[in-house]
């Protein structure tokens, strides 16, 4: 029978006190939302159904292919299931609900609560919790059978000693659920339509309750306020760490690493501390990443090194290339192998053929810089005459002398020599040296004036 995928995000997240909906918070650099969705994503759901309310248009606009639902006002999580019940199918096919705000709930958890209830039982997730303050605590028979939910504000002294809590996430019958979510009312210290009072409605019709437990706390985890987005941040960065290290990869301290995207690694990969990777960055093999490094969007090729503070935003480094310390790639650098790139220099959308070095305090933008070609110290491409950019071109083995201005758009030849100092505007032909800067003068009978006497 057909899976349906019900994702609550309606709340308000008063706890977060931002301006932006909770479940458009990030974890690893993705939306609450998002991480949800790419559990949910692995289900094979027939359709995913994201409940919205508060931030509704900034949600929905992140919800994808997902179909969205409003819910206004918000009466509660029962109030919420009773928006759905219309595109709900009426037989025994299982309706998974997750929560916008629990973002680290595995599919194979969730595959599994699936084929607990199998389209005929209640399936719950639960966990027991040193400290359960604040959830729905699972209320058990004598036998040990789930009698029901009782929420943390309805709980006597009795209940709130009860350990295991439900996580937020379960699966029903959908015939079921929809008749029992219509069957809610909103009697309880919330003045909410509570959908964990549908439990006891399930016993109340014999339809057996399984309670699966989860034994990995993270998964379960919510998100209601800014300490537990950063704890959940933690969490799931170390599990990106031990996946990292488990490759192969050597971490000088896992503790100190974020990835918030997508890091892929070749052998014998070393990343020194303090070092956040975002978007898409692969790292070939024998690649050291030294510390405090920001690497976005880019390609590091076999046996790169990145010194300390460098930051690189969709480049991309060529095998052996030695960039840092501070460093700057910005967008569409594309250095070759062998590239040298020392502290102070920042590339923009420019090409460094094989060997190509740029040591100290330098500027290339909109350039094609040839093999082998030294470019020295101080020197700037000026590339942007206030209204377009201009490129500029340094053929093979050219040798740029400190301090240059290479006044855009102007070629250098191949071999060609500049002198420091000089200010390029004109094409600077092939193998010569050319020297654009005024003559060195010096005047023998000058004398340093003197400061007069005092007295
Ligand atoms: C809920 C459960 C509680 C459980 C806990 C786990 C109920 C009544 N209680 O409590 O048993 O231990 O989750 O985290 O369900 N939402 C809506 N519309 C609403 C209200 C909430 O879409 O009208 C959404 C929220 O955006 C959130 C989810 O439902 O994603 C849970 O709501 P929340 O208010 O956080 O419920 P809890 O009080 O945490
Ligand atoms: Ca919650």
């Amino acid at each position: 029978m057909a899976l349906h995928v019900v994702i609550m995000a309606a709340g308000k997240g008063t706890r977060m006190k931002s301006k932006s909906p909770k479940v458009l918070h990030r974890v690893g650099g993705r939306s609450l939302l998002q991480h949800v969705l790419d559990a949910a994503a692995g289900l094979g759901a027939a359709r995913t159904i994201v409940i919205t309310g508060h931030g509704a248009d900034a949600v929905e606009a992140a919800a994808g292919t997902a179909t969205c639902v409003r819910q206004m006002p918000q009466l509660g999580t029962g109030h919420a299931i009773q928006q759905v019940v219309p595109l709900l199918p009426d037989d025994d096919s299982t309706v998974l609900i997750l929560n916008g705000d629990v973002p680290l709930i595995r599919a194979s958890t969730a595959r599994a609560l699936v084929a607990a209830c199998g389209g005929r039982e209640l399936a719950l997730l639960t966990i027991a919790l040193d400290d359960p303050t604040g959830y729905g605590r699972i209320v058990r028979l004598a036998d040990g059978s789930v009698r029901g939910i009782v929420e943390h504000k309805d709980a006597n002294e009795l209940q709130r000693g009860i350990r295991e809590i439900y996580t937020g996430i379960m699966a029903a019958p959908a015939a079921a659920l929809r008749r029992w979510v219509m069957a809610l009312d909103n009697r309880n210290a919330q003045g909410e339509y509570y959908l964990t009072d549908i439990v006891a409605l399930a016993v109340a019709d014999q339809v057996p309750v399984v309670a699966t437990r989860c034994d990995d706390e993270t998964e379960v985890l919510g998100v209601n306020s800014p300490l537990q987005l950063a704890e959940l941040e933690r969490r799931w960065q170390r599990r990106q760490a031990e996946a990292l290290m488990e490759a192969g990869v050597r971490l000088a301290d896992p503790a100190r690493l974020d990835v918030r995207g997508t890091l892929r690694c070749g052998q014998d990969v070393e990343i020194d501390v303090g070092c956040v990777f975002e978007g898409e960055v692969t790292l070939g093999r024998d690649v050291r990443i030294a510390s405090h490094c920001v690497i976005r969007n880019a390609r590091i090729d076999d046996g790169a090194v990145i010194h300390p503070f460098t930051h690189i935003d969709g480049a991309s480094v060529g095998a052996g290339a030695l960039v840092g310390p501070y460093a700057r790639l910005r967008p569409g650098a594309e250095l070759g192998p062998d590239v040298h790139v020392g502290n102070f220099v920042e590339i923009k959308n420019s090409t460094m053929a094989a060997g190509a070095k740029a040591n100290h305090l330098a500027y290339l933008g909109d350039a094609t810089v040839g093999e082998r070609v030294n470019y020295g110290a101080g020197s700037i491409t000026a590339n942007y005459d206030g209204a377009n950019k201009h490129r500029t071109v340094i053929e093979a083995d050219a040798h740029i002398g400190s301090n240059c201005v290479l006044v855009a758009p102007v070629t250098l030849g191949a071999g060609a020599t500049i002198g420091g100092g000089s200010t390029i505007s004109r094409p600077a032909p092939a193998g010569q040296l050319t020297v654009a800067r005024a003559k060195q003068v010096s005047l023998p009978g000058w004398t340093r004036p003197v400061k007069p006497k005092k007295g």
